[in-house]
């Protein structure tokens, strides 16, 4: 199939792209590159800088390609962030992909890929959450991928456009074969932040909180391989052309794991101190949150195999060690 990776030099995007392409996909990538790396745009790609509130270029570029379907992967998605700057989540998460879906409508283009997130779904009522759990976001950026993938049902409705929202939970590791090993800029996820600690690119780690409900104090998180996200892209994208019919569904590696033991494998792993000091709770933070993946089971025939802690943390490391080579 021919498609449209928007967010393609991105840290998630990059992989998805690459793991298309690699199955024979043709892929383009429209990027305005503010996040995303210009080493992830690799040469089977067809390219569009530009950026997606820019209406006329986007539908120009949607128009111009012939695409059998879209994957969105360009949204802002810092959830702390979205609290102290809801304008720029509202522009690129809500205005932004409002243009992408209204220029796929004008474009023809039936079958759209929607990174949503596990913030949608706010503090958890129950464990493991599933797809029936209750969509109570409780930050900005939840808001908006919750807002859009109640506008993307509208758009099957009155369009027939067919979506798959993909509720991350939490993103990590790197290409195992690093091919793709583009850094994010200035993240603010735990795993990365603990790497950019150990390469020296940060003096030390803040531990938000060790007075949690959990085994060992500190905040317990659901975190998924992105070689298992871009797996699961692609075979939502067949089941969209497949069944014609949309899904939404979590994707977790169904297993949880506490800051503590990130950061004490994290040490085991690159052999690097990683200084941490414990502070206060991250306001809006649960305890808890681990996904069931039942559903992208059930459907996909989908699971995550490259999500086991030293997997994540052991591609994570190969990346930063190799971007602190090649700046040596
Ligand atoms: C993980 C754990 C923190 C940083 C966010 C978004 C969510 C999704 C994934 C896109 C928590 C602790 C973190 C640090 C720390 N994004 N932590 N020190 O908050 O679970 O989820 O990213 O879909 O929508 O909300 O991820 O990596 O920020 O935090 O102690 O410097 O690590 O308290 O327990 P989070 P995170």
């Amino acid at each position: 199939m021919k498609i449209l990776v928007i967010g393609g030099a991105g840290y998630i995007g990059s992989h998805v792209a690459r793991y298309f392409a690699d199955r024979g996909h043709s892929i383009d990538v429209a990027d305005n590159l503010s996040t995303g790396s210009e080493i992830n745009l690799f040469p089977d790609y067809g390219f569009f800088k530009g950026d997606i509130l820019d209406y006329p270029w986007l539908l120009e570029v949607m128009k111009q390609g012939g695409y059998d379907a879209l994957v969105h992967l360009a949204a802002a998605k810092a959830a702390g962030e979205s609290m102290l700057k809801p304008e720029k989540y509202s522009l690129q998460n809500l205005a932004g992909t409002i243009n992408i879906i209204n220029a796929a409508a004008e474009a023809g283009i039936r079958n759209i890929v929607f990174s949503s997130s596990a913030a949608i779904y706010g503090e958890p009522k129950y464990l493991p959450i599933d797809e029936l759990h209750p969509c109570e976001p409780e930050n900005y950026y939840g808001f908006t991928k919750l807002k859009i993938e109640e506008i993307l049902r509208w758009f099957d409705k009155l369009k027939g456009m067919k979506f798959a929202a993909l509720r991350y939970f939490n993103a990590a590791g790197y290409d195992p074969a690093g091919v793709v090993h583009g850094l994010e800029k200035n993240p603010a996820n735990l795993i990365p932040v603990i790497m950019e600690v150990a390469a020296g690119m940060r003096p030390e780690l803040g531990v938000f909180g060790t007075d949690y409900p959990t085994r060992d104090g500190s905040g317990v998180r659901d975190y998924i391989h992105v070689t298992d996200l871009a797996i699961a892209h692609l075979k939502a994208l067949e089941y969209l052309v497949e069944k014609k019919e949309s899904i939404a569904v979590n994707l977790g590696s169904e297993q949880g794991l506490s800051v503590l033991e990130i950061l004490e494998r994290a040490r085991s792993i690159t052999g690097k101190p990683i200084p941490a000091v414990i502070t206060g709770r991250r306001p809006g933070d649960p305890a808890t949150l681990i996904a069931s993946s039942a559903k992208a089971k059930e459907l996909l025939g989908w699971e995550a195999r490259y999500s086991d802690i030293d997997t994540l943390l052991t591609t994570t490391w190969n990346a930063y060690q190799r971007s602190m080579e090649e700046k040596a």
